[in-house]
């Protein structure tokens, strides 16, 4: 499959299937901003849950918070972003398109009229907004969702009483007015991002930066990324952001090309020192062993949300053909698939089978929750619409199931094999591989 097919596969797909929208579609759409159906929004929870449990819930010192996503000027200027927050603006003297220079392969002539190109300019990325009834007081929609955690520093170490070292986590949205948003959910103006500040020792950096590192990998796979897709990139000291001491991005094999996925950084004690001395409020810690006060360094794991669903979606995607006909699927892990079990009655016009099918589908359903009940068509094209949606099971009833007591049959959507088990099996079953 040509790549260029692939990503048109996966975007049709995921508007075909209720995955993914243009933001304010009727109106003729938002560049750079998406919205997610049910499907999509399933996905999108199962990923950010599953991350949760990965770095919060299973961690001993990571303490998950939720910030605010408007936050004053002061902020932005303190942590740097008013200023140092930019990507490369140029402008075509003739047509007037706007390009970000760094992404331009011929960098002498506008790509899209051959005119000559003006002065390159920083343009910088945060949205400001105008608040309160007089709207003079200016606010941004964080471009990062990092400085939340290092402002709310001390009220961790105030409520949780941690040692070092320790993380604060968190999920939520984050704001870039990117210069030319593009290729569906890798580049984007309003996004999820997940992600820690773990707080160590100066000494100790290299140390937990490496367990970081192993950890991200480890994250990688669990959620379904295809690992051989995903390269690290030691990033040069000129393409680095301005807070970082040393960066490693993932980069993943998109069909568009080898970009950035994940980023781990070394951010020092930049963060926490410039909030220290800006708000007033100090921001060090106090070692009672050792009788020591001092500013800790910082490990930052990040993670785009658009881009782990992105990478998911193309690495899930699998054509087979059987029969001359092409069958499309999302091999999703269970864990982050939409749906888990559709439940099917072999055939709609018989009450029998439909009854049973939904007795057992309320059962499956208290069970597992994300259940579907299908009796649309025939078998075949509900099983096209659940291979397409990604649910790793389908459940059919079959006339066997009444006449015999003889279970249901359970088909695996990657191999197309059916099995045939009692309802308590299949619960085991189901529990044992999701
Ligand atoms: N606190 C660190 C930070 O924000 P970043 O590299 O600027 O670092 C983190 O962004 C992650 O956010 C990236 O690794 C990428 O996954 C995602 N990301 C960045 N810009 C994005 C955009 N415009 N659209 C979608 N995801 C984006």
């Amino acid at each position: 499959m040509e790549k260029h097919d692939l990503m048109e596969k996966i975007v049709s797909l995921c508007k075909r299937r209720g995955f993914v929208f243009q933001g304010s579609e009727i109106y003729g759409g938002l560049a750079g901003v998406y919205d997610y159906g049910h499907y999509g929004q399933e996905l999108a929870h199962n990923i950010k849950e599953l991350w949760w449990k990965h770095f919060v819930k299973s961690q001993e010192n990571i303490f998950g918070i939720s910030t605010s996503t408007l936050m004053p000027e002061v902020v932005w200027k303190a942590s740097g972003h008013l200023s140092g927050f930019t990507d490369p603006l140029i402008e075509c003297e003739k047509c007037h398109h706007r390009f970000r220079f760094d992404h331009l392969e011929d960098k002498n002539k506008c790509p899209d009229c051959g005119g000559k190109l003006g002065e390159e300019k920083k343009f910088n990325l945060m949205f400001p907004v105008s608040m309160g009834s007089s709207g003079d007081s200016i606010a941004y929609l964080r471009g990062e969702i990092a400085p939340g955690m290092f402002l709310n520093f001390r009220n961790v170490l105030d409520t949780m009483r941690p040692d070092l070292p320790f993380g604060i986590a968190q999920i939520g949205k984050a704001y870039r007015n990117e210069i030319a948003p593009r290729d569906f959910l890798f580049r984007v103006r309003e996004f999820d991002l997940m992600e820690f500040e773990y707080f160590v020792r100066e000494a100790d950096w290299e140390k937990y930066f490496e367990m970081w590192r192993v950890e991200m990998w480890n994250w990688v796979k669990a959620v379904g990324i295809d690992a051989e897709k995903v390269h690290e990139l030691e990033v040069g000291k000129e393409d680095r952001a301005h807070y970082s001491k040393r960066t490693i991005d993932f980069e993943f094999d998109y069909p568009f090309g080898k970009k950035e996925l994940y980023g781990l950084a070394y951010r020092g004690d930049y963060d926490l020192k410039k909030h220290s001395t800006e708000s007033g409020t100090d921001l060090s810690f106090f070692d009672e062993e050792n009788k020591e006060r001092f500013t800790p360094h910082v490990i930052e794991p990040s993670f785009g949300h658009g881009r782990t669903m992105l990478a998911v979606l193309v690495s899930a995607y699998k054509e087979e053909e059987k029969d001359g006909e092409i069958r499309s699927y999302l091999a999703f892990k269970p864990s982050v698939a939409p749906v888990k079990i559709a439940v099917f009655p072999l055939l709609k016009n018989k009450p029998q089978l439909v009854e049973k099918a939904r007795e057992i589908y309320a059962r499956l359903k208290k069970e597992f929750g994300a259940v579907e009940f299908d009796d649309n068509g025939n078998i075949g094209k509900r099983y096209r619409r659940q291979d397409e949606i990604g649910t790793p099971w389908c459940v059919t009833v079959d006339f066997e199931t009444i006449e015999k007591d003889a279970g249901v049959t359970v088909r695996d959507r990657d191999t197309g094999e059916q099995k045939r088990m009692n309802i308590e099996e299949l619960i085991a079953f189901i529990k044992s591989n999701i």
